[in-house]
Parts: structure tokens; C-alpha cells; sequence
């Protein structure tokens, strides 16, 4: 089937077969390794994007649903060479060990900012919880998030998105 995807701002069209995962298509075939595979079957969340707006794990899309939507991957945050705010706390408070994780971290951290623009440690944790991560414990994730919702401005980043 032939897709167009818009995929950070830039459209895509492709030759797709009907079972493709949208991880895959944006891994593969869009060139955006930033988003990863950690386990392909919906539990891990490192493979979390914005599908119009909203986060998704896009191993539990199929390409061909994405057909006319917005993609947003870890690789389409940053604009003119600063960080999105989320991955600059991420950075600052020292959110990630081997990174796997971060970008769907990321990606996941910016919705739940979106729904609730100043979250306590509970609703972070609440938030993250379909999102794993093998290293950090959590703690300086928390502080990461709650950090972000500080620098977070209304119509930047996420909020624009929705
Ligand atoms: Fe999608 Fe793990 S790769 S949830
Ligand atoms: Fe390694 Fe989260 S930093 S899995």
C-alpha cells in the first residue's frame, strides 16, 4: 500500500506492506533510528512517538494507519539547535545511563506535560509507568520531568503540537 507520512515536518511516501509496524517504517525506511525497539510486543515504550499529537508506542501501529498523519520522533524535538526543554532536563538531571529508554521517556514525558502541566512525583510515575527502564531506577527521571514542567512554556514544544 502506498503511505505519506509527515514525519518532523517532512512528508514521506512510501511503498509499505500492510503488516509493517510503524517503529519499523520510521526505523528502516524514514531513516529515524532515534526511535528504538526494546521489545515489539507494546511493553517496554521505548518505541513511543506522537501520532498527531499524542504519544503511541509505534510498535503497536501499523504504518498504513499512519496514512495522512503527523509523526513526531525524539529526532524532530530540538529546533534551531536547542534542546526541547524535556531533553534538556533529562540532561541536566542526569535522567539516563545507557539511553536506551530516554527517547521514548522523552517522548512519553512531553504528553503527560501536555496533559498535566505540572505534575506531582505520582502522576510522573503514574505517567511513565508504560515506559521501562533497566538503569536509573526512576528517581532522577521524576526529578527530570518535574524539572521540565519549570521550563516549560504554554504554546512550546508539546503544547503546539496538540
Ligand atoms: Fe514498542 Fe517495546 S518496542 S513498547
Ligand atoms: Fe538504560 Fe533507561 S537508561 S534503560
Amino acid at each position: 500500500m502506498r503511505i505519506t507520512v509527515t514525519v518532523d515536518g517532512t512528508k514521506y511516501t512510501d511503498d509499505v506492506e500492510p503488516r509493517t509496524l510503524l517503529v519499523h517504517h520510521l526505523r528502516e525506511r524514514v531513516g529515524k533510528v532515534g526511535t528504538v525497539v526494546g521489545c515489539d510486543t507494546s511493553n517496554c515504550g521505548a518505541c513511543t512517538v506522537h501520532l498527531d499529537g499524542h504519544s503511541v508506542k509505534s510498535c503497536s501501529v501499523l504504518a498504513v494507519q499512519a496514512d495522512g498523519c503527523e509523526v513526531t520522533t525524539i529526532e524532530g524535538l530540538a529546533r534551531d539547535g536547542q534542546l526541547h526543554p524535556v531533553q534538556q532536563a533529562f540532561h541536566d538531571n542526569h535522567a539516563l545511563q545507557c539511553g536506551f529508554c530516554t527517547p521514548g521517556m522523552i517522548m512519553q514525558s512531553i504528553d503527560l506535560l501536555a496533559d498535566n502541566p505540572d505534575p506531582d512525583e505520582q502522576a510522573v510515575r503514574e505517567g511513565l509507568e508504560g515506559n521501562l527502564c533497566r538503569c536509573t531506577g526512576y528517581q532522577n527521571i521524576v526529578k527530570a520531568v518535574r524539572d521540565a514542567a519549570k521550563h516549560m512554556s504554554p504554546g512550546a514544544g508539546p503544547e503546539a503540537e496538540k
